[in-house]
């Protein structure tokens, strides 16, 4: 594996099917975790195999049909929560038990009431024990971005004493900016004994929709891995999207990141993800919204028209768009009109685009959006004939 190439860790049937209201059953997790495979992530986050039945079932049966990537299971530092992962994903191909436990003060006195020295004995304990299942272990220091730099390198080092391949650094509640996200990675490289025989992982939620920024800082510090979600779907105001740090890796070629995603299966997987999950994607929504290849003022559009990088920083069938799109509305301008009177078999003179354009705006002030049936209409009104009829 290259020095550069980030792994893309996929955790849209994990964590990004913890949002309310999006469960997915068995055989529409296996669709994903086909599509998922074949759009080229490195590793699959199944599901937490002990916490249903349901859950279990699914990871066991994405196990069987994954061809290429890692197949994982989530669970705590909880000894039966780690024998029903491996029970679960003994038909994978490349199985990783996911485990690991809160090391965050807030957690260490909340959530366990306990001390720090405990939390590092318990970690090692559920890393041995998955060990003893599978070779590759990935722990996570849950809420690590808000745990103490100093004590998060020991429990790292301890980690990997204990055989973890993987160290996923997450920041659970997405409090970091991406100056100390990185700075924590860059510390933990500087600063735990044997983390170059591992591999950084982030796992950055958008609480304060810092995830993307958290994680590309991530790996710009030395980290190679990225967990995220199509979508950016999970937890609260969810995970990093896996379209956004692919594609900020591709179109930035001077960080020297790289990834084995087919970026051209972008967009459809964003739409199956999104239909199967019953969760619709913000028009504005970067790489794959609805509206990240439209153009709708005039300024623009007159610029896109001429030369689509004025506007465009990604060529949309990069991502699996067709086309940017010209919508016309009444900040449209006389070169939107034209371009799209073409297109439906109307050449315009000048003169004739001066006449339609003035009836294009009476139309417009009364419509959000014009449509190829109202530049019809617009045409029967100013007698142009088109060229194809
Ligand atoms: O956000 C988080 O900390 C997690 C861990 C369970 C990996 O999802
Ligand atoms: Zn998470």
């Amino acid at each position: 594996m290259s020095d550069n190439k980030v792994q893309i860790f996929d955790t849209t049937l994990r964590d990004g099917e913890q949002v309310p209201g999006c469960k997915l059953n068995t055989n529409q997790k296996l669709i994903i975790a086909e599509r998922l495979d074949l759009l080229g992530v490195d590793v699959i986050e199944a599901g937490f195999p002990v916490s249903s039945p349901g859950d279990f079932l699914s990871v066991s049966e994405i196990s069987k049909i994954v061809k290429n990537a890692t197949v994982c299971g989530l669970t705590r530092a909880v000894e039966n929560d780690i024998k029903i992962a491996a029970e679960s994903l003994q038909y994978a191909k490349r199985p990783r038990i996911h485990t690991g436990i809160g090391t965050s003060e807030s957690h260490i006195k909340y959530k366990f009431n306990t001390t720090q020295e405990k939390v590092i004995e318990r970690g090692i304990a559920a890393v041995k024990y998955a060990k003893s299942f599978v070779e590759d272990v990935e722990f996570y220091a849950e809420d690590a971005g808000r745990t103490d730099n100093e004590f998060l390198a020991r429990v790292c080092e301890a980690m990997i004493k204990a055989g973890a391949t993987v160290l996923n650094i997450p920041d659970t509640t997405g409090y970091c900016l991406p100056e100390e996200y990185g700075a924590k990675i860059k510390y933990l490289k500087e600063n735990v004994k044997g983390i170059e025989n591992v591999i950084i992982s982030c796992h950055c939620h958008n609480d304060l929709g810092l995830a993307t920024a958290n994680s590309i800082a991530g790996a710009v510090h030395g980290a190679r891995q990225i967990e995220c979600t199509i979508n950016g779907i999970g937890e609260r105001a969810g995970n990093t999207a896996l379209e956004e740090v692919v594609m900020i890796m591709k179109q930035h070629p001077y960080l020297k990141l790289n990834t084995d995603i087919n970026t051209k299966l972008l967009y459809d997987t964003s739409l199956m993800v999104s239909e199967k999950m019953g969760m619709i994607v913000q028009p504005n929504k970067a790489i794959v919204g609805a509206n990240a290849f439209a153009h709708s003022s005039g300024i623009h559009q007159d610029g896109v028209i001429k030369n689509r990088e004025t506007y465009e920083i990604i060529d949309p069938t990069e991502v699996g768009v067709t086309e940017s799109a010209i919508v016309l509305t009444a900040r449209s301008g006389r070169a939107a009109l034209a371009y799209r009177a073409k297109k439906i078999g109307y050449e315009l003179t000048k003169l004739q685009l001066d006449d339609v354009y003035k009836e294009f705006l009476l139309y417009a002030d009364k419509k959000k959006e014009i449509m190829n049936e109202d530049i019809h209409e617009i045409m029967k009104n100013t007698n142009v004939v088109s060229a194809v009829a």
